[in-house]
């Protein structure tokens, strides 16, 4: 018996997985989202061992090297890639198909229910894409450092900020940060569930507290290096 147009398009849509759906696609950069936000978070306080000398943060990296029998790294390797590919690619996809959806852009834009963060988020996400790159050949593998001792994470991170436009890039990729965690953690409190009006105060202070919190404590290191504190 032959399908009518309308059923085939239903079964078609049943049939097409959940992730490919904007709903599982929100659901993905939500939880990979959340990945990434912890791993920032950890990071940064890992990060403040700098404020403590050389001793205790040398210490700690090779603490974090050493775990596992050196198989902890290459795990916490796996995940933090893994997720940063299906943020980025869902990301992507979402963009690419809102575009679609909309592809003459409205005349005057009604912004009222989005902020800057918000509208910014595709900008801030590319920075922060060539910043995490630049950061791996800078603190990890140390191609684009100007001084760099495998093993003395200490002396890569002094001498690494003591170049200034080093340093200015640094704290506008945090900037960046600061901003897409805003948004970010403002909205997967939101698909996870916390949609309600009660929770709207609640949610806007976690973003807030968190993104000032990391894009914060991360700008005070070049910072501090510039001005001495930390040398
Ligand atoms: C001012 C802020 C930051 C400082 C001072 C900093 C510092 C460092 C240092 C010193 C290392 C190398 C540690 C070692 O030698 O073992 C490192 C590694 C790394 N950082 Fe950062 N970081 C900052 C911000 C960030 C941000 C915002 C991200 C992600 C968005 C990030 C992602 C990473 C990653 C993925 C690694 C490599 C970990 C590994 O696999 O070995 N960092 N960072």
């Amino acid at each position: 018996m032959p399908v009518s147009q309308p059923n085939a398009l239903a079964a078609g849509k049943a049939a097409a997985p959940f992730l490919d759906t904007s709903v599982g696609k929100k659901l993905v950069m939500a939880v990979t989202g959340t990945i990434l936000f912890g791993f920032v978070t950890v990071h940064m306080l890992g990060n403040l061992q700098a404020y403590m000398g050389r001793e205790p943060m040398n210490a700690y990296a090779a603490f974090l090297k050493g775990s596992l029998h050196g198989g902890g790294i290459w795990l916490f390797r796996g995940v933090l890639l893994t997720a940063a590919i299906l943020h980025i690619w869902n990301a992507l996809t979402l963009t690419l198909s809102n575009m679609a959806a909309r592809p003459v852009a409205y005349r005057s834009q009604m912004h009222q229910a989005s902020t800057w963060a918000s509208r910014t988020m595709p900008w801030t996400g590319v920075v922060l894409a060539v910043f995490i790159v630049f950061h791996l050949l800078h603190f990890t593998t140390g191609q684009v450092h100007p001084d760099f001792i495998p093993g003395d994470a200490y002396h890569n991170f002094v001498t690494g900020f003591q170049v200034p436009v080093v340093s200015a890039f640094y704290v506008l990729a945090q900037l960046c940060l600061g901003f897409h965690m805003w948004h970010g953690v403002w909205s997967l409190t939101q698909t996870f569930g916390l949609a309600h009006p009660r929770y709207e105060r609640l949610r806007r202070w976690i973003a807030y507290a968190a993104s000032i919190l990391v894009a914060g404590v991360n700008i005070s290191f070049p910072i501090a290096v510039l001005t001495g504190i930390i040398h």
